[in-house]
């Protein structure tokens, strides 16, 4: 797949509402949040959420040598870097331009090469069954409405393949309180109506992927 290409058809497809106030976000965030967190992803990628339960713990992935693997919501596409020393054939997508920028300097440092998307997950350029493995680790499903982004990574991946994710709870959005910047025991927000996200009701994530008639391992 070319990756120019792809990014030239990314940037034609149409975002909704939500992931264009997202890329707007990311854009203006990513400086600060790899400056939080960029040092540790790199230090101790292949490990799951804010508590980095290593994947050799968790084998989530299982073995990655040999199959093709879309990051989902890649940032600094860290996770990526790690797969592909393992011999997967990465491919990172991210909504964020400013996030792609850490990816590509991240990937020249480490001296590995694969296309970078910049794209939304609710809608990707890519070819339908092209890949072994969808997966974000607190990437683009924390953000995406699921009625889309579910079908996407369905229609993304080959039959029998495999769609991993954690995601933040909406818990989270609605107890942001964005002025002292930390969780809140009060709610700061609607539910239906947040800022950056529009908030996956959980009932709708189960509903999406029962519609698609995949199966929970
Ligand atoms: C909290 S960061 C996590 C990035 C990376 N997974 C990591 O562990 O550092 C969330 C990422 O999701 C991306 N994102 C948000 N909405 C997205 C969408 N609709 N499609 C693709 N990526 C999205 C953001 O741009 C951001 O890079």
């Amino acid at each position: 797949m070319g990756a120019w290409a792809a990014t030239l058809r990314g940037a034609l497809m149409e975002l909704t509402g939500h992931a264009r106030k997202n890329r707007a976000h990311w854009d203006r965030e990513a400086d600060a949040y790899q400056a939080q967190h960029g040092e540790q992803l790199a230090r101790a990628p292949l490990a799951w959420g804010v508590w980095s339960i290593p994947e050799r713990d968790l084998r989530v992935l299982g073995d990655v040598n040999g199959k093709d693997v879309l990051e989902f919501g890649c940032g600094g596409a860290q996770w990526s870097i790690a797969l592909a020393k393992l011999g997967a054939r990465c491919v990172g997508l991210d909504n964020s331009e400013r996030q792609l920028n850490y990816a590509r300097e991240a990937m020249r440092a480490a001296g590995i090469e694969f296309p970078l998307v910049h794209a939304s997950a609710e809608a990707t350029p890519l070819p339908d069954a092209s890949f072994d493995i969808v997966f974000c680790d607190h990437g683009a499903m924390s953000f995406t409405d699921p009625e889309r982004s579910v079908p996407e990574a369905a229609r993304l991946l080959r039959p029998g393949g495999l769609f991993a994710f954690n995601a933040e709870t909406p818990l989270h959005f609605i107890a942001f309180d964005e002025v002292n910047d930390r969780i809140s025991t009060q709610l700061q927000t609607s539910y239906f109506e947040s800022r950056v996200t529009r908030c996956r009701r959980r009932r709708q994530f189960f509903a999406a992927v029962r519609r698609l008639g995949l199966s929970f391992p």
